[in-house]
């Protein structure tokens, strides 16, 4: 059983001190692993007739908040950025917040950017709070270390760290405790964000120093600032936990919706819903809205569920493959399902700039390019586009890891004037290339081409043997 197994685990750990901090870890995943098997044999949880969309007063338009806000307010913030996460689906082995997005500027030093212009413009000391993972700590340190003389206190801590469970035979794939193969371990999700916050003792030191309002979001989404307007609206209206959505797009398909359920609000991630639903789920038009992790919490009431015993978040089994080939599971959990154990939760819809995370390199390619230049560390729109939309950028698979994008990009192109870009096949573009309109590239099989140093491309198809 996983509790045998588990137990084996835990003695082959050989420092005693150690030996104890791994036992608990080993527990909270033992618990989470018994309530994944005692919901699968409950077959879903969720009874699809009785969901339903948000209520108007449970979700309010972003331009109703108040306009004018007490910037006192801002001495009972601080800001946290789950940063626990590698980036997988990009082939990163590091920290995705540690990449270079603009001016040689790391996601995470332009997060410090941020909260530091915040404290210099409202006089204040917010602090900054990165949740960390074994994968991405190193990284972090690395890249916090660059700014100590910055106007912000800087407060890491760690994220558990659980073992990946083969997928055939249910058995670990660590054998040891202190196997350094990362591969073999993964860390539970962002939704871990709030039993780190208690067992590290960052929560109580944070209520301590007088905080009670807590801003989470993930550490790539640079449109993820600080919201004098929204945290008002917390503090007048009492509210112990506000999410912010934004308006579904066929991009966003799959990302968690909020729901109305029992009489109370509830993330709805796509895993949980019966197959029979899941293009119920994925319409834009049945549910409007999704989930960006901009979560605002109140720290006593988060301080009063965590004494309580904590929160049994829904959870998410997530299948992976390692890189020899074996099928192993993950079992983790969302920050944005704590919605359902706060009292007076409310849902704040902001427009889509509050929402620009980097989820493939045709997002990275949009944010490193010239639509978007740095203003105190925040990514404001060029104003030169001509065009309220964003070009729309699909690159194939040679484009899909971190490492093949930055080799095949010389540099990224200048794309004020983009509307359309594919690209597929084995092609490299070169220096201070210009796209235009839209633009298909197509290498076939066999082939490569290699769009020069200095040219335009204004509506062409290239494929085949390409000569300017
Ligand atoms: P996700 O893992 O949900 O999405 O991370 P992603 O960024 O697309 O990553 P991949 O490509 O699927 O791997 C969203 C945010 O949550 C953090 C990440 O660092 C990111 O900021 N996160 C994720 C954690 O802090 N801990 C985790 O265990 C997982």
């Amino acid at each position: 059983s996983m509790r045998a197994e588990v137990k084996k685990l835990v003695a082959t750990a050989a420092d005693p001190g150690s030996r104890k901090a791994f036992e608990k870890e080993m527990k909270s995943f033992l618990s989470m692993y018994d309530r994944y098997l005692d919901e699968q044999s409950r077959h879903g949880q969720l009874d699809w007739s009785q969901i339903d969309t948000p209520s108007k007063e449970h979700v309010i338009p972003y331009d109703n908040l108040p306009q004018i806000h007490d910037p006192k307010i801002l001495n009972k913030l601080a800001i946290l950025k789950v940063n626990g996460g590698l980036g997988t689906s990009m082939g990163m082995s590091g920290a995705k917040s540690a990449l270079e997005v603009k001016d040689g500027q790391t996601f995470l030093d332009l997060t410090i950017h941020q909260v530091s212009h915040l404290n210099a413009t409202h006089c204040t000391d917010v602090p900054l709070l990165l949740m960390t993972s074994f994968n991405t700590h190193s990284d972090t340190l690395r890249i916090i270390k660059r700014h100590t003389s910055s106007r912000v206190r800087i407060v890491t801590f760690n994220q558990s760290r659980y073992p990946r469970v083969l997928s055939d035979t249910g058995l670990l794939l660590p054998q040891h405790a202190d196997d350094e193969d990362r591969a073999k371990w993964y860390p539970p999700g962002h939704g871990d964000v709030y039993c780190a916050l208690a067992q590290s003792g960052v929560l109580d030191q944070l209520v301590k120093e007088g905080r009670e309002y807590l801003f989470v979001s993930n550490s790539d989404n640079l449109g993820a600032v600080a919201d004098l307007s929204i945290l008002q609206h917390m503090v007048d209206t009492q509210t112990e936990f506000i999410m912010e959505v934004t308006n579904k797009t066929k991009a966003d398909m799959t990302g968690g919706t909020l729901i109305e359920y029992d009489n109370s609000l509830r993330l709805l991630e796509i895993v949980q819903v019966p197959p029979e639903y899941v293009e119920d789920f994925k319409s834009v038009s049945t549910f409007q809205i999704f989930n960006t992790n901009n979560l605002w919490i109140n720290l006593k009431a988060l301080k009063r569920i965590m004494d309580k015993g904590g929160m049994d978040l829904d959870i998410i089994v997530d299948p992976k493959v390692t890189d020899d080939g074996q099928s192993v599971i993950q079992l983790e959990t969302a920050a944005g399902a704590a919605i359902k154990h706060f009292d007076h939760t409310l849902a704040i819809k902001v427009p889509r700039t509050r929402f620009l995370p980097v989820k493939n390199c045709s997002d990275l390619l949009l944010i490193m390019s010239d639509l978007y230049s740095l203003q105190n560390g925040q990514l404001v729109r060029n104003k030169a586009r001509m065009f309220e939309t964003m070009p729309v950028i699909t690159l194939g698979d040679r484009f899909k890891k971190i490492q093949d994008f930055q080799k095949r990009f010389k540099k990224i192109p200048n794309i004020l004037e983009l509307d359309h870009l594919s690209v597929a096949g084995d092609v490299y573009f070169g220096r201070n290339v210009t796209l235009k309109g839209t633009v298909i590239v197509v290498a076939n099989d066999g082939q490569r081409i290699d769009i020069p140093d200095g040219c335009t491309l204004e509506n062409r198809l290239i494929s085949g043997n390409f000569t300017m």
